[in-house]
């Protein structure tokens, strides 16, 4: 028997059929991407959110070709402090770098979660494999629509230093396989019209451009199950 994977819409505890039902969410890093990611920063729940307890995955490890995915801890502020200290990552999603202080803080929050019942937050710190180093982030916070859906929204961001040379669109690709293999419906991204270096790692991603536009940004989303 098929045993598929998919999130369930019942409150208050949903397992997988068939995956690890882990622990519990951790929180983003740079937010400005999406509303979703702003909604983390702001530690709100959406309206529209229903209730996403049921979803339980946590950001484990996740291993590609050349990069590992590590969930986000409180302690890597102080690494990723050198990463994100740059006025040009801010340039198309607004915003400044955090100081130490605020992105400790920001991190501390985000590890603790969302306080009232919603969406789950989920980061991971990019590292080479190689060398172990922190070079970005990659986020999704996960809702359960009022149809029911449930979606991730996803956002990514690499340190200057290591643009160019496709860890974008490699830790964006494992992070969607990731979403798929955890049940999630709809993945969703939102990218303003003259980022084409986020538009390209949309695509690499399998994320399509939708006619849908939200605050200056277009709406690409891969729509999982239909
Ligand atoms: C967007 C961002 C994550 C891309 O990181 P990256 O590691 O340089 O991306 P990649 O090297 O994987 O490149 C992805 C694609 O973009 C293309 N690309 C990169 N820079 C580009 C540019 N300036 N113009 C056009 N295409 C560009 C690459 O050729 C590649 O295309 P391909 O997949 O067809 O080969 C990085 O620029 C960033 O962190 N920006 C600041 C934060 C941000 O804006 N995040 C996105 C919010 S939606």
């Amino acid at each position: 028997m098929t045993r598929r994977r998919r999130i369930s819409t019942l409150c208050p505890e949903v397992v997988f059929d068939g995956g690890t039902a882990a622990d519990g969410p951790t929180g983003t890093t740079l937010g400005q991407a999406t509303r979703r990611a702003r909604s983390q920063m702001a530690s709100e729940a959406p309206a529209r959110t229903r209730c996403m307890t049921g979803f339980q995955g946590t950001s484990e490890t996740i291993v590609t070709q050349r990069l590992t995915l590590t969930g986000l801890t409180a302690q890597d502020a102080d690494e990723m402090l050198e990463v994100l200290n740059d006025e040009r990552l801010h340039v198309f999603t607004g915003g400044r770098p955090d100081t130490l202080i605020e992105l400790r803080d920001r991190y501390r929050r985000f590890v603790a979660g969302p306080t009232e019942p919603g969406d789950v937050w989920l980061n991971w710190i990019v590292r080479l494999t190689h060398e172990g180093a922190a070079i970005g982030t990659v986020q999704a916070t996960v809702s359960m629509r009022s149809d029911a859906r449930s979606v991730a929204n996803v956002a990514w961001v690499i340190g200057t230093a290591w643009q160019g040379r496709g860890y974008a669109g490699e830790a964006a690709r494992a992070l969607v396989d990731w979403l798929r293999a955890h049940g999630v419906d709809d993945v969703v991204a939102h990218v303003r019209a003259d980022h084409q270096a986020s538009i390209a790692v949309a695509r690499r991603s399998g994320l399509h451009p939708t006619d849908e536009h939200i605050d200056g940004e277009r709406v690409w989303r891969l729509i999982i199950h239909a």
